[in-house]
């Protein structure tokens, strides 16, 4: 079943001028990019981005990071996307993250760690519904 998902090259990797690589890293495994936009966010608006992590301790930190810089968000299609993009994001810390996936190449640390990605269907529509109002 084709699914749809929300990817967002954080800051990290767009202040490094990978969201090019990045994005062929998603096209050659398949992913179609239906829709993808540079922005930058507002604090505020990464906190609502961000609400599932509202009581971590690392919120706050999350929250002003992914609104310190431009950002590429993407609306990626292709069967069963949302666990696809997972795989191949890798472990959310760049060091346990497996070959050939973005965060293990590109990652610098754990909030630094390049990509985000929707974690479930449901989410995925929220997400895109966030950035991608229409
Ligand atoms: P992301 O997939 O964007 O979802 C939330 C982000 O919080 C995660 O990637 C990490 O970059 C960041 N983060 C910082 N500290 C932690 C932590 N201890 N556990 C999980 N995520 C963390």
């Amino acid at each position: 079943n084709i699914e749809q998902t929300l990817s967002i090259i954080k800051p990290d990797a767009v202040e490094r001028n990978l969201d090019n690589e990045i994005k062929e890293m998603f096209t050659d495994k398949g992913f179609k990019i239906i829709k993808d936009k540079k922005i930058q966010i507002t604090k505020a608006e990464a906190e609502q981005f961000y609400k599932v992590h509202e009581t971590k301790p690392f919120y706050n930190d999350l929250c002003a990071y992914l609104s310190s810089g431009p950002i590429v968000v993407m609306i990626l299609e292709k069967e069963n996307a949302v666990l696809g993009n997972r795989e191949l994001m890798g472990a959310t810390k760049p060091e346990d993250a497996a070959e050939g996936t973005i965060r293990k190449k590109y990652g610098i640390s754990i909030d630094k760690n390049s990509v985000h990605g929707s974690d479930s269907v449901e989410n995925a529509k929220i997400e895109i519904n966030f950035f991608f109002k229409d």
